[in-house]
């Protein structure tokens, strides 16, 4: 099978890896517009075809049906490689976000259906983990009752990408190259995980804020201007019964971090960490008017990474097998969730998303 990897940073490199645990043999090839790049990158994978033009790459051979071609640029340079890979003939896993703004990534996923190809996000990162199936076990099971809240917080105090996280990809911090901060960032993962455990129909985001927190190291030599603490306060409509959700996500906040993530219902509930999964997962519910608390039981760890992940997921759904990726529709309606919490905060006007039911599993 024939690999074409776009953007040879440190991203691309994950992906080049985790093609090494396909089961079958992969042709690398890798196209970056900065020559060192190409270079580097070929030194790690000797197998791998350099280019520095992506057309030259993409046009170097005609395309077969199950060809993937893995954008791993900043978001600016998403659209314009996705759009000519699309048009090669090959299926296209993009990194996240999946676009700079809504109207790029609709013509994206327009371009994929055109071309009868598929346009997955690598959103799904987290998605299929043992533990993650043993929340969505749970909840499918009815032994929480009627669901009617979830906390999803994650509040880091010092993680920028751009200045604590990798501090050389300084465009993470211009909002012109990354199309927006912690929320373009993380907020793919926050999203692709809620919806796959609550399956909504339509979200309601009836508010949000987002904000800067300053430090006394904010670098000055370049543009910084993204948002680094967000929240908001939502309704997700499951089959026309409102679960409220309380999202935060931050990477620099004066307050204290924590990661919590809780779902409540009428029964019971559970608390897990989505994305750590050596942490338990609980389960709490009542005994004689006490709650118990118990320990749930999660499958073993899986022998792929979350840096495997998205291309083993999309590999999969390429193959026509059972598949955690999120393609075509479902990606852009994940897409559209997070372009919606920018909307709801900058106007401060509620937004609704309306979720295609197809392909998600209830
Ligand atoms: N770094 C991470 O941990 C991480 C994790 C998950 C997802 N991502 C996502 O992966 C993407 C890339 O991030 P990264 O950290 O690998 O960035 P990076 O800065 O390490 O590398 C980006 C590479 O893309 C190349 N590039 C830029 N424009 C190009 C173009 N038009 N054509 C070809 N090559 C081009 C650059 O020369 C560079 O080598 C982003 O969307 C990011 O959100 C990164």
């Amino acid at each position: 099978m024939r690999l074409y990897i776009i953007g040879a940073g440190v991203i691309g490199r994950t992906h080049a890896e985790a093609a090494k645990k396909l089961s079958e043999p992969i042709q690398l090839h890798v196209a970056d517009t900065n020559p060192e790049a190409v270079t580097s990158f070929c030194k790690q994978f000797p197998e791998a075809i350099g280019f520095t033009k992506v057309e030259e790459m993409l046009s170097s051979e005609a395309a077969q049906n199950d060809d993937i071609v893995i954008i791993s640029t900043p978001p600016m340079a998403h659209f314009d490689p996705t759009k000519l890979a699309l048009e090669s003939g090959r299926h296209v896993l993009c990194e996240k976000p999946l676009a700079m703004n809504s109207s790029q990534a609709q013509e994206m996923v327009r371009t994929a259906d055109k071309h009868d190809r598929l346009i997955g996000c690598c959103s799904v990162r987290f998605k299929g983990m043992p533990h993650m199936e043993a929340v969505k076990k749970l909840i499918r099971s009815g032994c929480l009752g009627d669901i009617y809240h979830v906390t999803f917080v994650n509040k880091w105090e010092r993680s920028r990408s751009g200045i604590e996280y990798q501090p050389a990809s300084r465009w993470f911090l211009d909002s012109a190259k990354s199309g927006g901060g912690v929320l373009m960032d993380w907020g793919p993962y926050d999203f692709a995980t809620l919806n796959d455990i609550l399956n909504p129909n339509v979200i309601e985001i009836n508010s949000a804020w987002m904000v800067k927190p300053v430090t006394e190291i904010d670098p000055v030599d370049t543009l910084f201007d993204v948002e680094t603490h967000v929240g908001a306060s939502m309704t997700f409509n499951c089959d026309n019964h409102p679960i409220h959700v309380q999202y935060e996500r931050a990477s620099c906040a004066h307050g204290e971090g924590y990661v919590k993530a809780e779902i409540e219902g009428t029964l019971g509930s559970l608390r897990w960490t989505p994305f750590d999964s050596r942490q338990p997962v609980y389960r709490r519910y009542d005994k004689q008017g006490h709650f118990v608390e118990e320990q749930v039981e999660v499958g073993p760890r899986s022998e792929y990474t979350i840096f495997d992940n998205p291309l083993l997921h999309f590999y999969r759904k390429v193959k026509g097998l059972e598949s955690h990726a999120n393609v075509n529709q479902q990606a852009l309606n994940n897409f559209r969730c997070i372009r919606s919490l920018y909307t709801a905060a900058k106007t401060g006007q509620k937004q609704t998303v309306d979720i295609a039911q197809n392909g998600v599993t209830i």
